[in-house]
């Protein structure tokens, strides 16, 4: 058991948070997109202790960040010319490329393939992280294994509290669902396997070839070959049993008006949705960003006040919209009202 710290962004933390990296240590890291939990990904060990403390298993793979294009070279065996494209466009930045790995990486890491995402963050404390440790930092979002991503250092210290040694505090996250992963499909090809704030539509200012994979809007059957490990996994669930009302608003206030009971929370996108209904309610956000931001807070929040069944109403499907359902749809177990 540690007795967590929590750390600032100052130079002297984040010089100890890369001490205790450098000993095989985990740390709780900021991002643009939500927090890492950190280790030094050529460390078989400490990358280990990641996957315990998360309760990860051991088959789904852990994103390599880096704080420079120039470590790329060592880490994946063949860069495929889109992802050159992609890493000028969108690094520093919220997207995850799946490549080839060298032998440098561990299996530990890539959970047993030979493929590997990196990323590169534009989250300054992050790369300040990365920098001062000298090697590349494997690591997932910092939650316990199926629960929602965390935004804030408090989501991480009430997951990861006694488990890790520390956390750095670099605030709330300012994009707040995961990065964008894509894989390539032959010269010319973009596959999208989670979508994130860099959205399809931006993806096809690279190429006009943008595949979007079955698992983004389906729950993969048992025998489907999946793609991306994290696909087959239960996740971002609150306990509450959540429905999404695919409908207008109009349509989203009936329905309510006739579903409803006495445990029933709507999540709703402003005070506005619910004027007239005298049933607790809690906003996610007015616009797709907003929305991104709030979404893993406003879940983590409907299992603090209890909520027992929740009718959410449809986030957008397209731009960063699409990363919002996609979460979504896993929170609600893929339970949707098409009205
Ligand atoms: O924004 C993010 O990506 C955050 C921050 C901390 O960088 N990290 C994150 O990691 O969300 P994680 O492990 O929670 O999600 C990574 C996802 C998983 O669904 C995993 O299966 C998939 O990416 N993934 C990682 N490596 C892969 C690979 N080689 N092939 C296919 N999918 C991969
Ligand atoms: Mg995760």
């Amino acid at each position: 058991m540690f007795d967590t710290k929590i750390l600032g962004t100052d130079e002297d933390s984040i010089a100890y948070a890369a001490k205790l990296l450098s000993q095989g240590e985990v740390v709780g890291m900021p991002t643009e997109t939500v927090y890492g939990l950190a280790a030094n990904a050529f460390d078989e060990a400490a990358v280990r202790k990641i996957f315990a403390a998360k309760g990860r298993p051991a088959d789904n793979p852990l994103i390599v960040h880096i704080s420079d294009i120039s470590q790329l070279e060592g880490l994946v065996d063949k860069i495929p010319p889109l992802a050159v494209k992609c890493a000028e466009k969108f690094w520093a930045g919220p997207l995850t490329m799946i490549m080839p790995k060298s032998e440098k990486i561990p299996m530990v890491t890539s959970g047993g393939l030979d493929t590997v995402g990196i990323r590169m963050p534009s989250h300054k404390v992050a790369r300040a992280l990365i920098s001062a440790c000298g090697f590349p930092i494997a690591a997932p979002s910092a939650n316990l294994s199926g629960s929602p991503s965390p935004t804030t250092a408090q989501h991480v210290l009430n997951d990861m509290h006694g488990r890790i040694p520390a956390i750095i505090d670099g605030g709330a996250c300012g994009v707040g669902v995961e990065s964008t992963v894509i894989s390539f499909e032959g010269d010319d090809g973009i596959r999208l396997l989670r979508p994130g704030f860099i959205s399809a539509e931006d993806l096809m200012e690279i190429t006009p070839n943008v595949l979007i994979d079955k698992g983004v809007l389906e729950k993969l059957g048992e025998n489907v070959k999946v793609r991306s490990p994290g696909m087959k996994y239960k996740h971002y669930a609150p306990k509450a049993d959540v429905t999404i009302i695919d409908s207008s608003l109009e349509a989203f206030r009936e329905y309510v008006k006739t579903h409803a009971d006495n445990d029933t929370t709507l999540m709703v996108f402003t005070d506005n949705d619910c004027d007239g209904l005298d049933i607790p309610h809690i906003c996610y956000g007015a616009n797709d960003e907003e929305q991104a931001k709030e979404l893993f807070d406003v879940l983590r929040g409907l299992d603090d006040i209890g909520a027992k069944k929740v009718f959410a109403r449809c986030p957008n499907k397209d731009g960063v919209g699409l990363a919002v359902y996609n979460r979504l749809l896993r929170a609600a177990g893929f339970q949707v009202v098409k009205l």
